[in-house]
């Protein structure tokens, strides 16, 4: 949640800055701004209320001539999302200024502090004690050394950061300090760089520098970065990261939003990540670093995720218990992290799923079950992320960046990572032979074709979306592992279109939703073949019977649904039903795109929302 930018070198900073905010926007929307040391001594800059876009055109206007600056683009915790609130925030005298991302909890005693001795505060927000407090430590103690001002304004902070800061006493520096919220830097040709996340620096370096929690970094327009630790001793070998994939990447390369290019990039993540996963001995999956001995004595697996990651939790439950047979909890992290009846044996394996992993609430929990004595593994998609570098094992889904809010490759590609989990668990613990790995790994490996085939369907759901262009509200239904996807149908649905949309177990409608139809009602059935499909198919009916539009998601050939239904979204056969959900899903993105931009909704940037949730 909120992108930070920083930048000091030999060029105008503001061409890096809002490029940089551009690549960053997915992290929050809400205002935007920069602040840039001009060549005259003096702070220029520039923020409002809305997109990167709004602030772009009024920087064309504003004399932004300076080759030292940050900038934020912000997803609103204190205070509206107005010109005032927006960032950067100043100090009194104007001369420092500060973007942060994160929130600082003890705020309200730090502005009545502040207010106190005399400052003025300008905004309802939390970040901007900070810059005040900077400004306490540069006249007093720091004596005009920025670093030493910004490590002794974080002493006084409590909850979670990432700043970006400058000084106009300090030209041609930029000092950032990281706890708790990501921070990358980079020395790099032309200068100095920071950002929330490496996104805006792929274009720049393929070599970034990760800040560890309470680390501070100077950044020198001459390209030069020192990293200090706590106690101002600078830090020698500071955590790296090479980043590997191209700046191309995090770019639409034709398409006209991201969502279409994440979706139509998932046959080619799932094969990415599947590619040379079976071998003589078994199922490769090193990532676990685990022994055989310790893999087969796990008895219970502790799934912990937030949002659309948390429906991946729901499926690897199933492929878990059914291939290994070990007992499964799954919890949204929000709410494990408060729970009092956690129960962890000395073999419980804990497994978070987080795109980003940087999902705070995620890594609280993973921190918890760290603390009970867990091993915890990690599930996630960015190379480098928290998650990864606070867990004991991680398995990278390579999906490449996702930049739209709504997940959807990396929602595939989970599922796939948690299915090869599922085998490496029933391997090492004598549940399958090589024979039946091999069979579910084939199994697998047919995904990538099939669901290019439902994005060569897309007309399908295109069909179909007038269908709920005016509806109020829509119904997901699915039994088994559909169940989940109906919830993230409904999720999908919900965050980019903005329409109500509730999704149900198809066997609990007669327990209470059922009283929501009414005639035009639409209703999406997920009626797969298998096991449950003629109970499905009677729930269909029931809807039906009551008035109900309904669009099902059904296979190949399956007549007896196409003469029920309004509109069929068809899936190829899949080999085994426990991959369906896998399939079946991509209709549901297409359908949820299309019905966004028929109501004339941003289906990348949703209102209200951000890629990566930072804060609990
Ligand atoms: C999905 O479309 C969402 N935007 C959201 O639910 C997301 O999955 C959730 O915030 C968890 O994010 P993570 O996977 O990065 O932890």
């Amino acid at each position: 949640m909120c992108g930070i930018v920083g930048y000091t070198g030999r060029d105008q900073a503001v061409t890096y800055l809002l490029e940089g905010l551009r690549t960053l926007e997915y992290r929050g929307y809400d205002s935007a701004g920069v602040e840039v040391v001009g060549a005259d001594g003096a702070l220029h800059g520039v923020k409002c209320a809305g997109r990167v876009a709004a602030l772009a055109e009024r920087c064309e206007t504003a004399n932004l001539v300076g080759t030292t600056g940050i900038a934020h683009t912000r997803w609103a915790t204190h205070g509206a999302p107005t010109d005032r609130n927006s960032h950067p925030h100043r100090d009194c005298s104007g001369r420092i200024a500060i973007v942060h991302n994160g929130i600082i909890e003890n705020f309200r005693e730090l502005r009545s502090y502040l207010q106190r001795n005399g400052h003025e505060l300008a905004s309802e927000t939390d970040s901007e004690v900070i810059a005040h407090l900077i400004e306490e430590a540069w006249r007093g103690p720091a004596k005009g050394d920025l670093v030493a001002a910004v490590r002794n304004a974080c002493r006084r902070l409590e909850g979670s950061w990432a700043i970006a800061a400058v000084c106009a006493d300090a030209p041609g520096e930029v000092v950032c300090a990281r706890n708790g919220s990501p921070l990358v830097v980079a020395s790099a040709e032309g200068g100095a760089y920071a950002a929330s996340d490496v996104t805006p620096l792929a274009s720049v370096t393929s070599h970034v520098i990760q800040l560890e929690n309470g680390q501070i970094a100077r950044l020198e327009s001459n390209g030069r970065v020192t990293v200090y630790d706590e106690d101002g001793a600078p830090v020698a070998h500071p955590a790296t990261l090479d980043i590997d994939w191209d700046a191309s990447a995090a770019t639409l390369g034709g398409y006209s939003d991201f969502m279409a290019k994440e979706i139509a990039e998932q046959p080619e993540a799932i094969e990415r990540l599947l590619g040379g996963r079976l071998g003589e001995k078994g199922i490769y999956l090193d990532e676990l670093s685990m022994s055989q001995a310790d893999l087969a004595a796990i008895d219970r697996v502790y799934l912990i995720a937030c949002g659309t990651s948390y429906h991946v939790s729901l499926i690897a439950r199933t492929l878990i218990q059914t291939w290994a047979k070990v007992q499964v909890v799954c919890d949204y992290a929000s709410e494990f992290n408060y729970e009092q009846d956690v129960m962890v044996t000395p073999n419980t394996l804990c497994v978070i799923i987080t795109q980003s992993g940087e999902t705070a609430d995620t890594l609280t929990a993973a921190r918890r079950m760290r603390g009970m004595g867990c091993r915890v593994f990690a599930i996630t998609n960015v190379l480098g992320s928290t998650a990864a570098r606070e867990s004991d094992g991680t398995l990278y889904v390579q999906a490449g960046p996702e930049v739209c809010v709504a997940s959807t490759k990396a929602y595939t590609a989970q599922m796939v990572a948690a299915a090869l989990l599922a085998l490496r668990l029933a391997e090492a613990r004598g549940e399958m032979d090589h024979a039946e790995v091999e069979r579910h790994y084939r199994d697998l490996c047919a995904l990538p074709n099939l669901i290019r085939e439902v994005i060569g369907r897309s007309w399908q759901d295109k069909q179909a979306a007038p269908l709920f262009r005016r509806a109020h509200s829509a119904l997901f239904l699915g039994r088994g592992v559909n169940s989940t996807t109906a919830y993230e149908g409904a999720l999908k649905l919900k965050e980019i279109s903005y329409l109500h949309a509730e999704a149900y177990p198809a066997g609990e409608m007669k327990h209470g939703p059922i009283a929501l139809l009414e005639p035009g009602f639409p209703v999406v059935a997920i009626v797969p073949e298998d096991r449950v499909h003629d109970k499905t198919v009677s729930n269909i009916q029931e809807v039906i019977a009551r008035g109900a539009v309904c669009v099902a998601v059904a296979t190949d050939g399956d007549e007896a649904v196409a003469s029920l239904v309004e509109h069929v979204l068809w899936i190829p056969p899949v080999p085994d039903e426990l991959l369906v959900p896998i399939v079946a899903v991509v209709h549901l993105q297409l359908l949820a795109r299309y019905v966004a931009r028929a109501r004339g909704c941003d289906v990348d940037k949703p209102r209200n929302l951000a890629k990566s949730v930072t804060v609990e």
